[in-house]
């Protein structure tokens, strides 16, 4: 059959961010082998590709998208129990959300604090998704990738993915090199679940469960209710809903610019997450209300979230410019008033948008692609 993509579809609805421009040729690849068609269709035509999973992560730029986008929908899960353990290899296109919530009733012990998180399941080792004291780098064992290169498919180990904070070997070394086609997470059957985070344990122990115990199912209730209270659980009637989450990573600075900024914003109680390697995580959203951004605060149809400084929400009519320029002023004012860079968390298609779009695809130089 010939390979016919449609042509000017709007990226603004398939995007949680709901503005942007329309993608000049878009494909739903439900299979491996439409997948490898579309890139080969895209490379003849010397088209740039960009790949589409649940759209929670993406500003889509005002200008549209000039190449070839891809909707991934291969859908598969496997649970295959190995001693104590369960593999689990999830195809890309499967909900990450409702993979989670399989795991849960199976008692596969994992993956239950990263429940809400929106999105495909193809995403998650792109920027390592974590939430709540746990990250998908401590389950997955594998990840299958085709190389939009060579066109081959490879299997990388987690070593070979570099997991890191938000980040990983596909996302800062390789960008927009792999796709990634299926996710294998190694999960601990009947295990106690991972209650680390200091809110998850203490919204536990005020509802009368002990952490220790907590079954996988009260964890993820517990997680959900935290999200939604927060304003990151996707949830159209939600004022909050158009957005990314997150839409900036939190800093990891070094010990004395976190005394530094402490001093700075003379409160006695600073968030502050020692990392191993003796620097400290700060809580950007913390950050941002202290440069004089409260929550809902608004610049025209874009504001922060009423309930979460760290989501930048956009109102009905907003453009995606208004959304990168708002980003931009916080930006600078953190910047200003803490010497504390700020990176955007989502990817940023095809908009030239100056300093916002800083450690986005299209910005910067990419570090040199070395294959492991
Ligand atoms: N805080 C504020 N003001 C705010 C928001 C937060 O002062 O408006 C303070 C909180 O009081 C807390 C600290 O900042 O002391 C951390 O806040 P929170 O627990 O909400 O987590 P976060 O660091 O803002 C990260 C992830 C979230 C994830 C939560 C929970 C990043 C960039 N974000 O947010 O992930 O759900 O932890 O684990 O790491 C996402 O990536 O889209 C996302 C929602």
């Amino acid at each position: 059959m010939r390979f016919s993509p449609r042509e000017f579809v709007s990226l603004a609805p398939l995007t949680t961010l709901g503005v942007g421009g329309a993608a000049r040729f878009f494909v739903d690849a439900s299979e491996e082998a439409s997948v490898l068609e579309a890139l080969s269709w895209a490379r003849q035509r010397g088209l740039s590709t960009r790949v589409l999973g649940g759209g929670s992560n993406i500003v889509a730029g005002d200008e549209g998208f000039e190449g070839l986008v891809l909707r991934l929908g291969l859908r598969g899960r496997r649970f295959t129990p190995t001693g104590g353990d369960v593999l689990l290899e999830a195809q890309a296109g499967e909900a990450w959300d409702e993979l989670v919530a399989e795991t849960v009733t199976r008692g596969a012990q994992g993956l239950e604090c990263l429940s809400g998180i929106p999105g495909l399941v193809g995403a998650t080792p792109i920027q390592n998704v974590g939430a709540y004291g746990q990250e998908v780098a401590e389950t997955i064992v594998r990840v299958r990738a085709l190389d939009r290169e060579t066109l081959q498919t490879r299997e990388l180990d987690a070593a070979a993915c570099r997991f890191a904070y938000r980040d990983s070997w596909f996302k800062s070394e390789v960008p927009d090199r792999f796709v990634v086609l299926a996710v294998t997470f190694r999960l601990r059957a009947g295990a106690a679940a991972a209650v680390r985070y200091a809110e998850l344990e203490q919204r536990l122990r005020a509802d009368g469960v002990a952490p220790e115990d907590a079954p996988l199912a009260r964890v993820r209730a517990t997680v959900l209710a935290l999200r939604r209270a927060k304003s990151m659980l996707l949830d159209p009637s939600d004022e909050n809903g158009r957005s990314c989450g997150s839409f900036f990573v939190n800093p990891v600075v070094p010990l004395e610019r976190a005394d530094a900024v402490a001093r700075l914003a003379s409160e006695a109680k600073m968030p502050r997450f020692p990392q191993p390697d003796g620097r400290v995580k700060l809580a950007a959203g913390w950050l941002i209300e202290r440069a004089g951004f409260t929550k809902g605060t608004r610049r025209g149809k874009v504001g922060l979230s009423s309930k979460h400084a760290l989501a930048i929400v956009a109102h009905e009519g907003a453009t995606a410019r208004a959304v990168l320029d708002f980003a931009s002023e916080i930006q600078t004012a953190v910047q200003a008033r803490f010497g504390v860079e700020l990176v955007l968390e989502p990817v940023v298609w095809g908009a030239q948008s100056g300093r916002a779009a800083a450690g986005s695809e299209t910005a910067g130089s990419a570090p040199p692609a070395t294959l492991p």
